[in-house]
């Protein structure tokens, strides 16, 4: 274990019984990202990915999550957390809030003797078919890491916030840890069998550096289908366990891995578009073939990709795609290259595909406080 992750993993223990009679106050905006490599499989323990993975932390996809705090006397009573989305009361959010505070309680056990308010919006459209569990998770573990310094009355050095930070976000949804970072992110060890090790940790984020031609990289979301998720993420991973191609996938996310953090310090934008689509393939690819196999791409996805490699066939416009779990298509693509990609985008995907509309996003800086 290196010395950041041992930071990341501190359980402050001392607090077990702290209460206090001030009231906690804090919020922040956090943004949503996309893996340009998957996790896609988890192992053993909580939110311990198969592979290492990278991605790109969005701009303008943001949930913003304002918390208070406030001491109880019954440590074990059910009213926890209680939680407003976009104005409105969601009691639908709180389990997976509950189970989220019991996960970080582990390492923060005074937790529990608070009472937490939180309200909840998103800057994206809720029927956007865009995951707001990065977003989500990664503003409340910013907002607990300054809780715990509020109550340890310790102020932490940037280093040590953004890695309790990612640490606690991991473990409320495991893409999360990577949204904590400004422009890309990698999360995950990258050790193989075959002893090759590039370093990276299964338990935290780190940030990746991204060459100045790929700063600013746009992601521009054509969204085919605005419905919810038709299969979780949770089951998902969990079919990776008994997949027949499971192995030869790990090896072939760490593989890309290697190459995408290279790549994209170095701006080699043409070789990372390679390896972005086959990603992006490779995950779909999972979950067509897993038992049982199914399909979240839809027709319009297929006829998008078909129209967009024809394009950058034909011209050479440096625009790639990529998919998250789901049929909405991640356009990529660098600043250089913005005039004509959009021309496209707008010209031959939105006009021409039924009900499609565009979300136009890009690489971002990170969560932010709100004031
Ligand atoms: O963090 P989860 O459990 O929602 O899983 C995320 C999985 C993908 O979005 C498909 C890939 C990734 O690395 O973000």
């Amino acid at each position: 274990m290196t010395k950041n992750t041992e930071v990341a993993n501190y359980k402050i223990e001392q607090l077990e019984q702290a209460t206090t009679d001030d009231n906690f106050c804090s919020g922040y905006f956090a943004p949503s990202n996309i893996a340009l490599v998957k996790y896609w499989g988890k192992k053993a323990g909580t939110q311990i990915p198969a592979n290492p993975s990278v991605s790109i932390t969005l701009d303008k996809a943001k949930t913003k999550i304002k918390m208070q705090a406030q001491a109880r006397k019954e440590r074990d009573q059910d009213n926890w957390i209680s939680l407003t989305f976009e104005g409105k009361p969601m009691p639908a959010f709180i389990p997976k809030l509950t189970k989220f505070f019991e996960n970080v309680e582990e390492y923060l056990p005074a937790l529990r003797n608070f009472h937490f308010s939180l309200e909840t919006s998103n800057t994206f459209p809720h029927s956007a078919g865009i995951a707001s569990s990065a977003s989500s998770m990664s503003a409340l573990a910013c907002g607990l890491v300054d809780f715990e310094q509020w109550l340890i009355g310790e102020g932490y050095n940037e280093d040590k916030r953004m890695l309790r930070s990612s640490f606690f976000a991991r473990l409320g949804s495991g893409s999360a840890c990577r949204s904590i970072y400004a422009q890309a992110a990698s999360w995950g060890a990258s050790g193989t069998e075959a002893g090759e090790d590039f370093g990276g940790s299964d338990l935290v984020a780190h940030q990746v550096e991204v060459h100045p031609d790929l700063v600013g990289l746009h992601d521009t979301i054509l969204i085919v289908d605005a419905g919810e998720k038709k299969v979780s993420s949770r089951s998902g991973h969990g079919l990776m366990k008994d997949h027949p191609f499971a192995e030869a996938r790990f090896e072939q996310a760490r593989q890309n891995w290697k190459y995408t953090i290279q790549w994209l310090k170095e701006g080699q934008w043409d070789y990372l578009g390679a390896v972005i689509e086959e990603e992006a393939m490779a995950l779909h690819a999972m979950m067509m073939t897993s038992r049982p196999g199914y399909i979240l791409m839809a027709p319009q996805t297929v006829e998008a990709i078909q129209k967009l490699r024809a394009f950058r066939y034909k011209t050479g416009v440096p625009l790639y795609f990529t998919l998250d779990a789901g049929p909405n298509l991640h356009l990529l693509y660098p600043p250089s290259a913005r005039e004509e990609a959009m021309a496209f985008i707008e010209n031959e995907l939105v006009a021409q595909l039924e009900d499609a509309k565009i979300l136009d996003d890009c690489m971002g800086k990170g969560p932010q406080k709100v004031q």
